[in-house]
């Protein structure tokens, strides 16, 4: 199989065949590049082509006619025709390795008639090391989904996952109707490269979640609380909406010392709180937008109105991190 040699702007290369992505390749190297879905959705591994030869895997649906003419390309979606130099940095962390280990449902917990929190057990000689905001894929029957991870560090052999109830969704039936205690299932992970980037000179750490995309928020404050020299000068912001009081189904009671919950609602009569979208409510905050830094998880509308909207207000394109929620992620 013939292989080409993929240069990263800070002097970092790897080898790729034809047959494997740039994405794929790169991570089987131990080297990380920002990703998060794999199936050419999220645009979260977009990447320009500074010189060399690609071709797409499958037909790319998600990146616009300028950013093609610029150059632009999906990683987990391109494989290469020569050697190849990417307009990109690797993240200049070591991502744990990823694994697929069976695992059982210790509990399933009806939070409302929407989500339900999942606790999964995994055997006891599996290490499954992640980093707080990273997800899984769950398998059944040969199908995969995407969760977040709900927690900051791995203990006693578990993970737990927030998982909504989605109308014909093809887990959805399962978790919310057949799944018990005892069930065998398998979890891939941990996958993403969702995860707080410690930035000195960052003043505000604003985190965004709707729904369920709340879980990887979670952890990251999670992991924050636990860490309180990573927080020096720093304020904490989280805004995180839905459309009824029941869509917060989690309560944020973090202790550190500069901390603002700001919960959002769409839809509630009887609500006196922050009304509209998380990201057009953040804007209007004291935030020091070029020097935030912004984590965003949930609907991919959410993430583009954010991403557009505060980098106005004059957030650094570098300083914005997401993890969306495509159809069947
Ligand atoms: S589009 Fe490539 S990882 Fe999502």
């Amino acid at each position: 199989m013939k292989k080409h040699t993929i240069h990263l702007k800070n002097n970092i290369t790897y080898t790729c065949d034809e047959n494997t992505s740039l994405l794929k390749a790169a991570l089987d190297n131990d080297i990380s590049l920002e990703y998060s879905c794999f199936e050419a959705r999220c645009r979260s591994c977009k990447v320009k082509v500074l010189e060399g030869k690609v071709e797409n895997l499958q037909e790319e649906k998600v990146l616009t006619a300028e950013e093609k003419v610029a150059g632009y390309v999906l990683s987990c979606n391109v494989v290469p025709r020569s050697d190849i130099r990417l307009d990109i940095e690797d993240l200049g962390v070591k991502l744990p390795a990823s694994q697929v280990s069976p695992c059982k449902i210790s509990n399933i917990t009806h939070i409302n008639g929407n989500i339900v929190e999942v606790v999964l057990r995994l055997p006891p000689k599996v290490d499954f090391q992640f980093l707080a905001g990273q997800y899984v894929d769950i398998i059944r029957n040969g199908h995969k989904r995407s969760y977040s991870i709900s927690h900051s560090q791995y203990e006693s052999n578990q993970l737990k996952l927030f998982i909504r109830n989605y109308e014909g969704g093809l887990f959805s039936n399962y978790w919310f109707n057949e799944a018990k205690p005892n069930d065998l299932l398998r979890v891939e992970g941990p996958l993403g490269t969702f995860f707080y980037r410690h930035n000195e000179v960052c003043t505000d750490i604003v985190l965004l979640a709707t729904g369920t995309g709340i879980a990887p928020i979670k952890a990251i404050l999670e992991q924050l609380q636990a860490s309180p020299e990573l927080l020096v000068n720093k304020k904490v912001w989280l805004l995180w909406g839905g459309r009824k009081k029941e869509d917060l189904f989690w309560k944020p009671d973090f202790t550190f010392a500069h901390f603002e919950y700001i919960p959002v609602l769409t839809r509630e009569d009887d609500w006196q709180g922050a009304k509209g979208y998380v990201q057009e409510i953040a804007s209007a905050q004291a935030i020091s937008w070029p020097t935030a830094q912004v984590y965003a998880c949930g609907s991919e509308a959410m993430i583009q109105s954010a991403q557009e909207l505060l980098t106005k207000q004059g957030l650094k394109g570098e300083n914005f991190f997401a993890d969306a929620f495509v159809a069947g992620k």
